[in-house]
């Protein structure tokens, strides 16, 4: 039932005595199969940025621009790691509900290729501050819903985007001002049905041909993605043969409106990183209380975040490094003084022992930054990198005790 499943080609035990736990290892193979992955399933003529949200890690980051790929950054500090990282400005789109003043300055000092705006407020800010050509798309949020995305950002009532019946009447009382020429959508994350995907890329494609006369030029597109990525074993993942099949229609059957739209992106995070890493944790306790079995490990809520929420409910995404021959009820927690500390409730376990190593998979995306790892004074775990060689080495030293309860008073 707890099958390993990250397979690294190297040795965990091996490298948890060098590095001890928690520690993140992050997987180089992994991490290249799913760019290519992705970008092989996305129609030729389309650029993939990456979501910046997702891991804001240097390394992933540097392996993700040698790939080719652009990037959706979402505050001043994502705008600032991958300036800092060198990544060319043309290649960077900043998005976000409403951008602050430091990272609108900051987007227009380094000129970078586009502004994802999402409301009235956001684009007058950029137009007070702006005073030299630049790109705007404006975010669409559709009036149809697409039901299926487990996180969904459009087609309901969200702080995302601009309705759509409000698009257009803003692009107009603007366009003077500043230059309107792209359309932007994202639906939702986790989609799993690549159908609903293709409609979200379709119907992005059937407003602005509609619109088209509303732009002076119209060079951007971007049609989102929200490529999900299976999260235990009774999930079946993203038929992603189906959706390059599908979005190659799609962009062939519109080719002669597509051929003259500079920059066609879609947009991905989880399905890119989740699966490149996984978290090795060793087991600190195992108690009995009032009839219920405890095992206590030495990662929890600090280290996954909101993640703990899907853990509970999705046992696969926890396996265990040696093969066990019993398994009984348990519940799986972290060590910080919380009773929300519950990694997984009362399902099957293994037998471990004190000292074992148990590993949470899939830490990749929306872990360590969803994560209140100072929490009850506790550090974020080391990172170490695994190469395409399996050479391993440390990328990010284990947070330091000293400030773990806030620096800078
Ligand atoms: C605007 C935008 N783009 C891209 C993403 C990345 O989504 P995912 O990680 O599901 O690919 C998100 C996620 O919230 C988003 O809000």
């Amino acid at each position: 039932m707890y099958k390993l499943q990250f397979k690294p080609g190297f040795n965990i035990p091996e490298i948890v005595n060098k590095f001890s736990t928690p520690l993140i290892i992050y997987n180089v193979s992994e991490l290249n199969n799913k760019i290519t992955e992705l970008q092989s399933t996305l129609p030729a003529e389309s650029q993939l940025l990456y979501s910046v949200k997702a891991n804001p890690n240097p390394f992933i980051i540097n392996l993700l621009n040698q790939a080719g790929l652009g990037f959706e950054v979402a505050s001043v500090g994502e705008l600032h790691q991958v300036i800092k990282l060198k990544i060319p400005p043309g290649r960077i789109v900043l998005g976000g509900p409403i951008k602050s003043k430091e990272a609108i300055s900051s987007g227009l000092k380094n000129h970078i290729l586009s502004f994802n705006v999402e409301s009235e407020q956001d684009l007058q800010n950029i137009i007070s501050a702006a005073n030299q050509h630049l790109n705007i798309s404006i975010r669409i949020n559709p009036d149809f819903s697409n039901q299926s995305s487990q996180l969904k950002m459009g087609g309901i009532s969200s702080q995302f985007g601009i309705d759509e019946n409000n698009v257009i009447p803003l692009i107009r009382k603007y366009r003077n001002d500043i230059n309107i020429n792209g359309l932007f959508m994202f639906a939702g994350s986790q989609f799993f049905e690549a159908e609903k995907i293709i409609q979200n890329t379709s119907f992005l494609i059937d407003f602005a041909e509609k619109h088209k006369e509303e732009f002076s030029q119209l060079d951007f597109l971007d049609f989102g993605g929200g490529f999900g990525v299976a999260e235990s074993s009774g999930q079946s993942g993203l038929n992603m043969n189906k959706l390059r099949i599908g979005l190659a229609d799609l962009f062939k059957s519109k080719k002669q409106f597509l051929d003259k739209i500079k920059y066609k992106f879609f947009e991905s995070g989880r399905y890119l990183t989740a699966a490149s890493a996984v978290l090795v944790s060793s087991v600190l306790d195992i108690k009995y209380s009032k009839g219920k079995k405890y095992i206590i490990l030495d990662t929890g809520i600090n280290h996954l975040g909101i993640r703990q929420l899907d853990l509970k409910r999705r046992k696969s995404y926890i396996s265990t490094v040696k093969e066990y021959d019993q398994y009984s009820p348990a519940i799986l927690t972290g060590a910080t003084c919380t009773p929300i500390d519950i990694i997984q409730s009362e399902n099957d376990f293994p037998d471990v022992a004190v000292g074992d190593l148990v590993l949470i998979n899939n830490v990749g995306a929306y872990t360590a930054t969803l994560s209140p790892y100072n929490f009850c004074g506790f550090t974020y775990p080391a990172e170490v990198l695994a190469d395409t060689n399996g050479d391993i080495s440390l990328i990010r030293e284990r947070g330091e005790v000293e400030t773990s309860c806030g620096s800078g008073y």
